[in-house]
């Protein structure tokens, strides 16, 4: 069952997403040469702590650090540790919070110095598919309409869409129904209705589609060590345009 978010909870979302929202743009502004993703997973937990919310990821599953830390062929999932980002690495940032009982799910990815202009291309598509995506993301459309929005313009661009991963409903869980595929034809699954609240996050690979998990059971890494670019938002469809709940504006 896919549940429709009442006014009140839509309210309590983005209180969630607005922390999330913040946090991101905190981590994006340490991101530099020398920093360690464990630094930025200790930036992250302060920031959520000070706004009064809890890292939702931390002991998700058993997952080990308070927000995702994946660097270049790394796709998602990356545990904080203390691997010293480099001039010209990209690193993916996703952060959950959960703040009175509601969740805000979102990430970004972001260049490390000065990065090569491949690097920079992916990153703009990736991020450029999240937000054809969300256009999609419309009442009376289906669900596939926002999976092949992001697998024609990652595609088109000459890049591929990440399969064993998707996106997911969101509000009272971290995930809940539906699951949210990055490839598909367009009019297939549920047809979308206004309350729906959704994060939506595609996941770009620069070579092959094909991931695989390392031994640490969670880092997701390209098999052919190719970059991956990773952006998410939390949107609820509305009558209009999908309204992003995890944006600062
Ligand atoms: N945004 C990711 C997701 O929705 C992050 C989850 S990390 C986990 O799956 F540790 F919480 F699993
Ligand atoms: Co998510």
């Amino acid at each position: 069952m896919i549940s429709i978010k009442s006014k009140s909870e839509l309210i309590k979302i983005r209180k969630a997403g607005l922390i999330v929202a913040k946090t991101l743009k905190h981590l994006k502004s340490k991101v530099k040469p020398g920093i360690t993703t464990k630094q930025l997973d200790i930036e992250a937990a302060n920031f959520i702590k000070k706004h009064k919310a809890r890292a939702a990821f931390m002991g998700y599953r058993g997952y080990p650090g308070h927000i995702c830390a994946s660097i270049n062929e790394e796709v998602v999932h990356g545990i904080p540790s203390n691997r010293i980002l480099l001039d010209g690495d990209i690193i993916s940032l996703d952060v959950g919070v959960e703040l009175d009982g509601y969740f805000g799910d979102s990430a970004i990815t972001v260049g490390v110095g000065k990065i090569a202009a491949e690097s920079q291309r992916l990153i703009d598509v990736t991020r450029d598919a999240l937000y054809k995506a969300i256009n999609a993301a419309r009442k009376d459309n289906y669900l596939s309409d926002i999976s092949y929005a992001v697998q024609s313009h990652a595609e088109k661009a000459g890049f591929s869409v990440v399969r064993d991963f998707v996106g997911h409903g969101i509000g009272v869980n971290l995930h809940e129904e539906p699951q949210i595929p990055n490839f598909g034809k367009p009019g297939n699954g549920i047809k979308l209705k206004a309350g729906m609240v959704l994060a939506i996050e595609p996941m770009v690979n620069a070579g092959t589609w094909k991931v695989e998990v390392l031994q640490d059971g969670w880092t997701a890494v390209t098999r052919d060590d190719a970059l991956s670019a990773h952006f998410e938002h939390t949107i609820c469809v509305t009558n209009n345009k999908a309204d992003i709940l995890t944006a600062i504006n």
